[in-house]
């Protein structure tokens, strides 16, 4: 069987063709996966306008989705169903990819599969690596969510955490801005983080765990937060940007304009430091929740996935971790980490299986719940199910 997944959530327009296999240890093949990103539209305006995404997406998703058939050497005859993203994410955004996708399966008589778009990375570990050793911990951590979850089954995942005010990825996003670094801000302060000192800025760690750690278990515990350290990073860079301003202005008789970003005043170094040791505390924060989830839950697995999963500290950080709790770590793909439709064809894929069918009254939900939408034990003998 093979599935054509859409993904429109945000700001990428993505297609994809995965198909079933015989083989158990990867029921899953990718045929074909295209993106178009909008990152160059965004970036102009420092982060994603819900209004152009949509307007861009109308203009790519039939491009898009004829490349995706034609890169799996398929038509539309080829196809058993098409899965969509229905949420959550920009209502405008979602609603193109779920009207395009409602519109086909409607014209083909094709079964249509709603999609929660973090089920999506969630199966992007199942889609690369085959079946996890369960049950597994799987850290969500994107742009939009931070969240814990344990996969006891699969396609069932219960919801552990969360984060209390901003995700990662957008606390990512913001430091950059501040630091005049432009939008997406994760690949950059990965990047810059390399050439700095993780040390040199002391920067707090949110901890919701008590001390004890034989205390009753407390269901907050394992939730994230990170507007702390994204304060505490323009703190500093606003004490340190006066400092700079002032010796600048001595030296050449001028001072920073008001309206730049508050890094662009500092030296690069600095900038890097900055970079390497915000990404050191929010790694930090990430892993210690997610393998103390591990351990409580006495977890055979762990899985991180989602765009800030790209990260290289992050991924290296999860490996050696993995390696001293003798814990296997997933991660997927860099292509299959940030937004994709391959993904979302997997979660179809397995949705489909356990029966899961959408009517044409289906609508987009900027705020989906994944727990409303977890698909029932399947019936299918299908390998992966
Ligand atoms: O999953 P995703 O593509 O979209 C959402 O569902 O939100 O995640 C996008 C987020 C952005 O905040 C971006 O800055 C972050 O993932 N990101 C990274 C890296 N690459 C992308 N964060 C840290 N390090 C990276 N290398
Ligand atoms: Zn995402």
């Amino acid at each position: 069987m093979q599935i054509l997944g859409i993904e429109t959530s945000c700001d990428e327009t993505a297609a994809a063709v995965v198909a079933e296999t015989d083989d158990p240890a990867r029921p899953w093949a990718i045929r074909s996966s295209v993106v178009a990103s909008q990152v160059p539209i965004h970036r102009e305006w420092g982060g994603v306008v819900p209004e152009l995404a949509s307007r861009q997406h109308v203009r790519d998703i039939c491009g898009v989705v004829e490349k995706a058939l034609e890169e799996a050497d398929t038509g539309l005859d080829g196809l058993d169903a098409i899965a969509v993203t229905q949420g959550p994410g920009l209502v405008g955004s979602l609603l193109v990819g779920l009207s395009f996708a409602k519109s086909l399966a409607a014209s083909r008589g094709l079964p249509l599969v709603p999609v929660h778009h973090l089920a999506g990375h969630i199966e992007s570990l199942f889609l690369q690596h085959g079946p996890l050793p369960l049950p597994a911990i799987v850290l969500v951590v994107s742009g939009g969510h931070t969240n814990l979850y344990r996969v006891d089954a699969p396609g069932h995942y219960h919801p552990l955490s969360r984060t209390r005010d901003d995700a990662a990825g957008e606390a990512y996003d913001k430091v950059a801005r501040l630091l005049g670094l432009g939008y997406p801000g994760g690949p950059v302060i990965d990047r810059l983080a390399k050439q700095g000192n993780d040390r040199a800025v002391d920067l707090p760690i949110a901890r919701m765990t008590h001390a004890d750690r034989n205390a009753p278990f407390d269901p907050g515990q394992f939730d994230f937060s990170f507007s702390g350290v994204k304060t505490a990073v323009l703190r500093y860079v606003k004490g340190r940007t006066a400092g700079e301003a002032a010796r600048q202005a001595g030296r050449r008789g001028t001072v920073w304009a008001g309206a730049e970003p508050e890094g662009q005043a500092l030296p690069a170094q600095d900038i890097a430091d900055v970079c390497a040791s915000f990404q050191r505390v929010v790694v930090e924060a990430l892993l210690d929740r997610t393998f103390a989830a591990a351990e409580r839950w006495h977890a055979r697995s762990v899985g991180i996935a989602g765009g800030v999963s790209a990260n290289s500290r992050l991924r290296a950080d999860a490996a050696a971790r993995g390696e001293a709790f003798g814990l296997p770590v997933y991660v997927p793909t860099i292509k299959l980490s940030t937004d994709n439709a391959a993904m979302i064809a997997a979660a179809g894929l397995r949705a489909f299986r356990a029966g899961v069918r959408a009517d044409w009254r289906l609508n987009a939900d900027a705020s989906l719940d994944l727990a409303a939408t977890t698909p029932p034990p399947s019936p299918s003998p299908h390998p992966g199910q």
